[in-house]
């Protein structure tokens, strides 16, 4: 039947820091702004990760896959497929996640897998920029514009189809600080949630490598 949307998504949010970006998903998930879908499982790669605090605070079901523990990148992918398959997700998100998954685990969940990025991609992306590295890198170039970006995950990094951006002015006095936090304000926490809930509601189409908005 047109405009129904397949049952209840279970989201499971990948995070490996802060997890700002993580509040900011349950927060949508709280004012109703994500309604069909739920976060029924956070995990982490470091076990003394913040957002692990946050989820509990919400009753939400916490992992921790401490990538270290691995002798490689394989082995690690191995059982996050695992969990992520026995938590049933409908939908991954990296929030902050800081380790790049074999393909393994991106070819098994095709345009099932997002993440935010702080920049607006093709910009300061790919291998080594994440976190503070990516503004400083932009702070250096002197951009006048910057901002974020959502994306499903393929196994290019931060190559995959972009679902939204938005983009933030850079202001001559910025440190990467500032500008991380201005980014975060303006863009990540605005289009994480947004994208997340298109997805839930069945709004997102990939063709060609391009998603339209339904
Ligand atoms: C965010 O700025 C996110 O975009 C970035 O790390 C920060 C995590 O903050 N991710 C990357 O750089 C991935 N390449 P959070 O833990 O407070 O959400």
């Amino acid at each position: 039947m047109k405009g129904l949307v397949n049952g209840m998504k279970n989201i499971v949010v990948l995070v490996s820091g802060g997890g700002t970006n993580l509040q900011a998903l349950i927060d949508a998930q709280e004012s109703g702004m994500i309604k069909n879908g739920r976060i029924t499982c956070v995990i982490s790669s470091k076990a003394d990760a913040y957002a692990l605090e946050r989820a509990k605070k919400h009753g939400i079901k916490t992992r921790v896959l401490v990538r270290k523990d691995y002798p490689d990148v394989i082995e690690y992918s191995k059982d996050m497929l695992k969990a992520l398959q026995e938590e049933k997700a409908d939908l991954v998100v990296y929030a902050g996640f800081m380790t790049i998954l074999d393909e393994l685990v991106t070819k098994a969940m095709p345009n099932k897998m997002m993440n935010v990025h702080p920049a607006l991609i093709p910009s300061f992306c790919g291998k080594g920029y994440y976190g503070l590295r990516v503004h400083e890198e932009a702070l250096a170039k002197g951009v006048k514009l910057t901002g974020a970006t959502v994306h499903f995950v393929t196994e290019v990094c931060d190559g995959g189809p972009i679902i939204l951006q938005k983009a933030v002015e850079v202001q001559d006095n910025d440190t990467p600080e500032i500008l991380q936090k201005r980014v975060m304000e303006q863009a990540e926490w605005k289009i994480l949630p947004q994208a997340v809930a298109l997805f839930c509601d069945d709004r997102l189409e990939v063709k060609d490598n391009k998603v339209y908005v339904r």
